[in-house]
């Protein structure tokens, strides 16, 4: 048996016929940059987050980069956010200028800990960029709360977490700014890089569409130094496809995750599960589990053919490419640890319940 930790061949036979005309249209339109379908995805994906502007820009890194920018923050300035967490979310802040300051994680939720952002805040801070990990939202009200004591701007990193809730409440409407990435592989991805910003604010918004554009107003106006990272049109006319099937994806995705936890519960496994918080609605980006021995563990899953992988294997704090902040082993002792004992395991919507029992099955055997 094989089981690939995640396959997007089965979500592209689904969707086959469905996105054929709209991707000849774009084609046959020659518009491919800025075309119709760009305009149409961000007015359809903010609506569907409830957020009022949507920014569509070229990958999620962009997203965060230019949200940082359009929320005023550069060069001096620093944003608080976690060092457990893919690296994009450092480099869209240390991109502008500015210095990523980290907090540890919630252990159960993988999230940023509020209780210790508090101490971190100095004349520097911006902003707080809280991550809503592997498609867990983190605990947005005490953050808004401390945004608001401290004049802080809060921009969520959404890229794993596409249709997630904190209290009824898609992820995305709670800060000054919100960012999504459309790598293939998300919930929501296309047939190459993608992402957006949302925004309800028309400053931020009027700022975002600058800064993706070459900062130009008229054809040839440029009212400040911008770049280039828009959404390509054909992408764009892919996701408008794909998002309406979000939902029932999400929801299989949360079916594979009860499936799992149920039958690990059942054989009493030593090892720690995914958590869901009471708050929140995870739509399961990744189904990560905790471990001792994982370098074995791997290694056998791998020779009965399960496929697994490690999100993420080195904290941020610990990089070679972070190593000018100063920070040190043992600053972040719950991410760490975390760093050592996460497992990935397989997940998709498509994923069949025989691989799911598979690899329960396989795994438990080697605990
Ligand atoms: C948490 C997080 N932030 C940001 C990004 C960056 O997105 P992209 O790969 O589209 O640049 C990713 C995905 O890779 C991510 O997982």
């Amino acid at each position: 048996m094989k089981v690939d930790v995640f396959s997007l061949k089965k979500q592209y036979e689904d969707i086959k016929d469905e996105v054929k005309r709209p991707i000849e249209k774009v084609m046959l339109s020659g518009g491919f940059i800025l075309g119709e379908d760009v305009g149409l995805f961000e007015q359809e994906f903010s609506d569907y987050c409830g957020v009022e502007y949507g920014v569509g820009v070229n990958s999620g890194t962009d997203a965060l980069f230019l949200a940082c920018l359009a929320c005023g923050i550069g060069k001096g300035d620093e944003v608080i956010t976690m060092p457990y967490t893919y690296i994009a979310t450092a480099l869209g802040i240390s991109m502008t200028g500015a210095s990523p300051v980290f907090v540890d994680i919630d252990e159960k939720t993988y999230n940023i800990d509020p209780s210790k952002i508090e101490k971190t805040i100095t004349k520097k801070t911006k902003a707080i960029l809280p991550v809503h990990l592997y498609g867990h939202p983190a605990d947005m009200d005490p953050i808004m709360e401390i945004a608001k004591k401290h004049k802080l701007k809060v921009i969520e990193d959404c890229a794993q977490a596409h249709g997630a809730l904190y209290k009824n409440k898609k992820v995305g409407n709670f800060g000054d700014a919100s960012c999504f990435s459309f790598y293939p592989t998300k919930n929501l991805g296309a047939f190459g890089d993608g992402g957006m910003v949302l925004t309800g604010s028309q400053e931020i918004k009027e700022r975002a569409l600058l800064f993706r554009d070459y900062g130009r107003r008229g054809r040839y106006e440029h009212v400040l130094k911008g770049y280039n990272s828009r959404l390509d049109t054909l992408q764009a006319a892919i996701l408008r496809v794909k998002l309406r099937h979000l939902d029932r994806w999400n929801d299989a995705r949360r079916k594979n995750a009860e499936l799992y936890t149920k039958l690990f519960n059942e054989k009493k496994a030593d090892m720690v599960l995914p958590y869901e918080a009471n708050y929140a609605r995870h739509v399961y980006h990744l189904y990560a589990v905790r471990v001792k021995n994982r370098k074995g563990i791997m290694e056998d899953l791998a020779e009965k053919g399960v496929r697994t992988l490690i999100h993420y294997p080195i904290p941020i704090h610990m990089q070679e490419a972070y190593k000018d902040l100063g920070y040190k082993k043992g600053d972040f002792p719950i991410s760490e640890k975390c760093c050592e004992e996460i497992l990935t395991l397989p997940m998709y919507p498509e994923l069949p319940e025989e691989d799911i029992r598979y690899v329960v099955d396989s795994l438990t055997d080697l605990l």
